[in-house]
């Protein structure tokens, strides 16, 4: 498991004319190792700009990212991304999308038992041999997550992940998801714009202001898992968490 220090962090995306467009501002965040850390912030306030740091597919512009104490300077694959699309090689079987990684990392060790492993972890027994347009977007997501579980990422990073699915699927997602943490142990970034969802998977729920983002707010959440975030606690949480958002509006 390895920690992420994130120190001083700013960036900003040039504009025509020699401007800049800042999207974090001076943001400094300690994200222990192991843990679940829910990144929480409206549309366009530089959520996927804060992963793509992290991943090391951008640089700062101010401050730093260090994962232990190494500094992110490019992307490497112990840390994984999922999109909010699966993003799945349309010509290749569930396996072989699974295996894909591994395949371009030339990691043949034991690769058929954990493929086998990640398919039964993932419920895709019997799909072995399906291409991906004739799966569901739900079993989709489910091989994008294999594929960047099987090669053991030390922290995984989750766009949207599961926005684009329906409310049953994205709850069963929600949920093996924090069983697959509980068993793996990565360290995780998961950004959402959704309130409910940063109650049900995070430990600590981090608030964005508006671009240029800011960490507005920081909250630990209780350690039992699966949460249920209908009880008067986590209510009364989400409430507060709208409030802080209103109030970010009303600036
Ligand atoms: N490659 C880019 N070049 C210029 N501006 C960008 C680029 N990517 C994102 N932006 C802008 O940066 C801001 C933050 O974007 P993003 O990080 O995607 O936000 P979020 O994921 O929170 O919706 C937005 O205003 C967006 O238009
Ligand atoms: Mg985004």
């Amino acid at each position: 498991m390895k920690k992420i220090r994130i120190s001083n962090l700013s960036f900003s995306y040039p504009t025509e004319k020699n401007g800049k467009l800042p999207v974090l501002n001076d943001i400094n965040l300690e994200i222990k190792a192991g843990d679940f850390v829910v990144v929480l912030g409206e549309s366009g306030c530089g959520k996927t700009t804060f992963l793509n740091l992290i991943a090391g597919f951008l640089k700062p512009t101010g401050g730093e990212v260090y994962v232990d104490d190494e500094r992110i300077t490019a992307p490497h694959f112990s840390r994984s991304l999922i999109f909010q699309q699966p993003l799945l090689l349309p010509w290749l079987n569930v396996n072989d999308n699974i295996a894909f990684g591994c395949k371009l990392r030339r990691d043949f060790d034991h690769l058929s038992g954990r493929i086998t492993n990640f398919i039964k972890l993932m419920g895709l027994e019997g799909f072995e041999q399906v291409l991906p347009d004739t799966l569901s977007l739900g079993m989709a997501q489910r091989v994008a997550i294999a594929r960047s579980l099987i090669g053991a990422p030390e922290i995984l990073l989750l766009d949207v992940p599961f926005t684009a699915l329906d409310f049953n699927t994205r709850s069963r997602l929600q949920n093996e998801l924090t069983k697959l943490w509980l068993k793996l142990k990565f360290t995780s970034v998961f950004v959402t714009h959704s309130i409910e969802e940063a109650l049900t998977v995070g430990k600590k729920i981090v608030i964005f202001s508006n671009r240029p983002a800011r960490v507005m707010h920081t909250i630990e959440l209780e350690p039992e898992i699966p949460r249920d975030i209908n009880n008067e606690i986590m209510v009364s949480l989400k409430v507060d968490i709208q409030k802080r958002f209103q109030n970010i509006n009303n600036r």
